[in-house]
C-alpha cells in the first residue's frame, strides 16, 4: 500500500497536473486558431467594454432574469462553484503537500471552515441531482454523461471527507481521494468541465454582441 500510495502522489499526480495545464493551453489555443479560421469577424466587434460588463453581471448573484427565476438553484450554485475552488487551494492538508514537496506555501483555511465548505460541495451535487432526476424540462436535456461528470467532481469531496474524519480505512480512503482528485483535474480540459475555461469567452463574445452590435442587454 505505501509503495502505490508514493505512485498515486508522485508520478500519477504530475501526469493529472499536465493533463490539466497542458490540456487547457490547448483548448484555448484551439478556440483561437479556430476562431481565427472561420469567424475572424468576431474580433472586429469584440469589446473590451461590453465584455467586462456582461462577465460582472453573470458573477453577481441574483442579476440575470433567470437567476431570479430560480433562486434555489442561484443560491446552491454561486455556494457550490465558491466552495468548489476556494477549498481545495486554501485547503491546510493540501498546502502541507506542496511545502513538503516544493517549498512553497500560502494561506490557510481553519480545517473546520473548509470541512464545512466541502459539505457544501457534497450537498450542492445532491442538489444537482435530484434536479436532474425531479424536473421534467432539466430530465430531459440530461443524458448519462451528466450523471458521471457529477460523480467525478463530487467524489475528490466525498473521499476528502471521509479522509478527514477518518471514518473508515484512513490509507486506503486516501488512496481513492487522490486518485478521484485527479481523475477530476484531468477531465476538465476534455469534458463540459470546460466550461471553466470557457465561460469568461462565452461571456465575453454574448456581451460583445449584444451590447455592441445589437444594442440589447444578454441577461
Ligand atoms: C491531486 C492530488 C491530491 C492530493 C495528493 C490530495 C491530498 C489530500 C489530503 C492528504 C487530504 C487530507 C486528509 C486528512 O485530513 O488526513 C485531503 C483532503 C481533501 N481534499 Fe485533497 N488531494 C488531492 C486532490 C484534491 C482535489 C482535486 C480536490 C477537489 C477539487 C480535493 C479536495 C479535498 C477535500 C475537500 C478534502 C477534505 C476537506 C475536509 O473535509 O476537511 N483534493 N486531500
Ligand atoms: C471558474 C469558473 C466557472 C464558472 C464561471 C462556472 C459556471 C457555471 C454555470 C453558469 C453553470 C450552469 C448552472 C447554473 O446555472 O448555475 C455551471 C454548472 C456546473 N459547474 Fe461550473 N463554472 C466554473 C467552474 C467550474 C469548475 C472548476 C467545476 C468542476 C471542476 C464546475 C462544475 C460544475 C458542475 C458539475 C455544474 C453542473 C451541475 C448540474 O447541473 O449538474 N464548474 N457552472
Amino acid at each position: 500500500m505505501h509503495d502505490f500510495y508514493n505512485f498515486v502522489t508522485g508520478p500519477l499526480a504530475w501526469v493529472a497536473f499536465i493533463i490539466f495545464i497542458v490540456g487547457s493551453l490547448y483548448r484555448l489555443i484551439n478556440m483561437i486558431i479556430l476562431v481565427n479560421k472561420k469567424e475572424k469577424m468576431i474580433f472586429a466587434y469584440m469589446s473590451w467594454k461590453y465584455s467586462l460588463r456582461s462577465i460582472l453581471h453573470w458573477i453577481t448573484p441574483f442579476a440575470t432574469v433567470n437567476m431570479k427565476k430560480h433562486p434555489a438553484m442561484t443560491i446552491v450554485s454561486f455556494a457550490f462553484h465558491i466552495c468548489l475552488i476556494i477549498t481545495p487551494i486554501f485547503l491546510l492538508s493540501h498546502i502541507i503537500l506542496w511545502d513538503e514537496s516544493w517549498n512553497i506555501s500560502w494561506w490557510s483555511l481553519p480545517d473546520n471552515i473548509a470541512d464545512i465548505m466541502t459539505f457544501i460541495v457534497i450537498a450542492a451535487c445532491i442538489f444537482f441531482l435530484v434536479r436532474r432526476l425531479k424536473l421534467p424540462e432539466v430530465q430531459y436535456v440530461t443524458s448519462a454523461s451528466d450523471y458521471v461528470l457529477l460523480a467525478i467532481v463530487a467524489a475528490p469531496f466525498i473521499t476528502g471527507f471521509l479522509a478527514y474524519h477518518q471514518w473508515f480505512g484512513y490509507k486506503f480512503i486516501l488512496i481513492l481521494h487522490i486518485i478521484s482528485g485527479e481523475i477530476m483535474l484531468a477531465a476538465i480540459p476534455f469534458t463540459r468541465l470546460s466550461h471553466m475555461l470557457f465561460s469568461a469567452f462565452t461571456r465575453a463574445y454574448m456581451g460583445s454582441e449584444f451590447g455592441g452590435v445589437r444594442h440589447v442587454k444578454d441577461w
